[in-house]
């Protein structure tokens, strides 16, 4: 009894450390710039471009399929794993270009807190609404980053009642920006009313020199200048007077999102926010199971679920592998797991953790860390292992497909196609939706890009060849109560089409916004929504 309790202390203090979080933005908010930048804090890269040089393919550590080389995007989610502080971090990456796909939903799932990249000028866009969005329904703590303050961005108070108005949740600025464009000068720390100077220093390459001074400094007015200065000194009156004040208990809840402002590829406003992720980011906490029981991150039975599967990460091993994200216990290799949905045991052999390419054999991982298993395909997204009591937890959710298209088999070999449509569904690289005709199947995607991954996957797995005829849809939806059928709707607009998913519920194809919203007006007493579980 005294051994499990002195054991289940070892592993709190362990998760106590941790923090595992995501970065949600709309591309080109800064998201790649910051996390270089907060590995380079961290000392875990030496230099900044290492994480995906654009124009330099050669530091790319987070590439590793060919297409990704050829197109110069990131295809797949990675966890970073670093120290800072003296506390462990994960970093889940959603990718966010052309590559956006259900993964980057999914890999919010796994994650225990989310920061949020705005480009200042730009403020809250589309792709950062979506992802905010499931955030909000997973109640994930989110922390802003107002990024490119060194550009002529907008207003922070309009950028703030933005995030406010849109996103419907409270933002209070941690600190502010002093001046902005070629007057940006630093930030004022709203809590230790310090004002953090920064110099424009060798763009990404070095970290930037930081000096504290009063806010009343007359050396202040003189380097802002006066406009800068001035719209300072209102900026923080306003927030002083009638600003939101952070509490962190609100954020926990994810109520309130806490705001940073700066400028990842100058290095300016990095540090505090760096210091206040590691102070204000909660470490892993209780996961709930799928009947509602809450599992301690310090019980010494290990639990956990997969969340992503990603095939051909090694074009050498050609292997499949599945993330784990821990939830409770320890994960040892060599360790023998129980996979509650085939109730039967699994030995993990070879667990992982991977810093873009790299894998490195994890010898022991706690709550809140993400572990790659190879997978002989024993996992399925959603799966849940553990040692000791069995435990469910929720099923991964499904999130709505935007881009749709006929998937057509090119040649003769139906049973290969079958079987890779099956596969590629499972994996959860795509939904796969069947009307009452055609044989046919209609795929969706979160990401048109994966379109691309589909066809090469058949050919190179299944040596099967297919054509993707895209169709004009905008959303697909499911529908609650989920007995829901077509023609129980009162009203759908035209060119609506009514689909059955893998589980053979009903899922509404509406060719536009406009009419998704004429189906919701119509119909009061169905929800059409846009996560469902797998
Ligand atoms: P993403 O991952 O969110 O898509 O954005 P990414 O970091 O790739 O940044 C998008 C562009 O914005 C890049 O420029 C990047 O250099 C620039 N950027 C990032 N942070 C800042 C900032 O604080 N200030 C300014 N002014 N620009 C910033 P690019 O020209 O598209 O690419 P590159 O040639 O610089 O690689």
């Amino acid at each position: 009894m005294l051994e499990t309790s002195n054991r289940s202390d070892e592993i709190a203090a362990k998760v106590a450390l941790r923090r595992t979080f995501a970065i949600i933005s709309h591309p080109d908010a800064g998201k790649t710039t910051l996390t270089e930048k907060i590995l380079l804090y961290a000392g875990a890269i030496e230099l900044a471009g290492a994480v995906r040089g654009r124009k330099s393919r050669r530091h790319a550590v987070s590439d590793w399929m060919a297409m990704e080389q050829e197109r110069g995007i990131s295809l797949t989610s990675t966890a970073l794993e670093f120290d800072l502080d003296g506390r462990r971090i994960t970093l889940l990456d959603t990718p966010g270009h052309k590559d956006f796909s259900e993964d980057t939903y999914r890999s919010l799932v796994a994650a225990d807190s989310v920061v949020m990249v705005l480009d200042s000028a730009k403020g809250v866009e589309e792709q950062t609404r979506k992802l905010f969005q499931v955030c909000k329904r997973h109640r994930l703590p989110i922390l802003t980053f107002v990024n490119k303050c060194d550009t002529d961005g907008r207003d922070p108070l309009e950028l703030l009642d933005e995030i406010e108005s849109v996103l419907g949740i409270s933002a209070a600025p941690l600190n502010w920006p002093i001046g902005r464009g070629a007057h940006f000068r630093g930030v004022y720390d709203l809590s230790r009313k310090e004002v953090l100077l920064y110099e424009k220093h060798m763009q990404g390459q070095r970290r930037a020199p930081v000096t504290v001074a009063d806010h009343l400094d007359p050396s202040l007015e003189e380097l802002a200048g006066e406009y800068a200065y001035r719209e300072f000194m209102d900026g923080i009156n306003i927030v002083a007077t009638a600003g939101t004040i952070f509490d962190h208990r609100e954020y926990l809840n994810g109520r309130q999102t806490g705001v940073f402002f700066g400028s990842a590829i100058n290095n300016f406003g990095l540090e505090p926010f760096l210091d206040g992720l590691v102070a204000l980011a909660p470490p892993p906490g209780p996961r709930m199971t799928q009947d509602g029981e809450e599992i301690d991150p310090a019980s010494t039975d290990f639990s956990g679920f997969v969340f992503k599967i990603q095939a051909n990460m090694d074009p050498r091993h050609r292997d499949h592998v599945a993330f784990v994200r821990v939830c409770s216990g320890q994960l040892l290799k060599d360790m023998t797991v129980i996979n509650g949905r085939l109730g039967a045991t699994v030995r993990v052999s070879r667990p992982y953790k991977i810093f873009g390419r790299d894998r490195e054999t994890s010898t022991e991982a706690y709550a809140g860390d993400i572990v790659g298993l190879v997978n002989p395909g024993r996992f399925m997204i959603g799966d849940s292992l553990y040692t000791g009591r069995p435990v469910q937890f929720p099923r991964v959710p499904q999130f709505a497909a935007e881009h749709f298209a006929r998937l057509r088999l090119d040649g003769q070999r139906h049973k290969q196609f079958d079987d890779g449509v099956r596969q590629l569904e499972e994996e959860g690289l795509m939904q796969v939706f069947r009307t009452s005709h055609g044989r046919d199947p209609i795929v969706g995607v979160v990401g048109a890009l994966q379109f691309d991954v589909i066809q090469s996957r058949l050919l190179n797995e299944y040596r099967v060849e297919s054509r993707v005829e895209p169709m004009n849809y905008f959303a697909a939806r499911w529908m609650e109560p989920a007995e829901t059928t077509r023609e129980s709707l009162a009203g759908l607009g035209v060119n609506v089409l009514d689909v059955t998913d893998r589980l053979g519920r009903t899922v509404i194809l509406f060719p536009t916004e406009w009419s998704l919203q004429y189906a919701e007006r119509e119909n009061p007493r169905v929800k059409f929504v846009s996560e469902v579980d797998r």
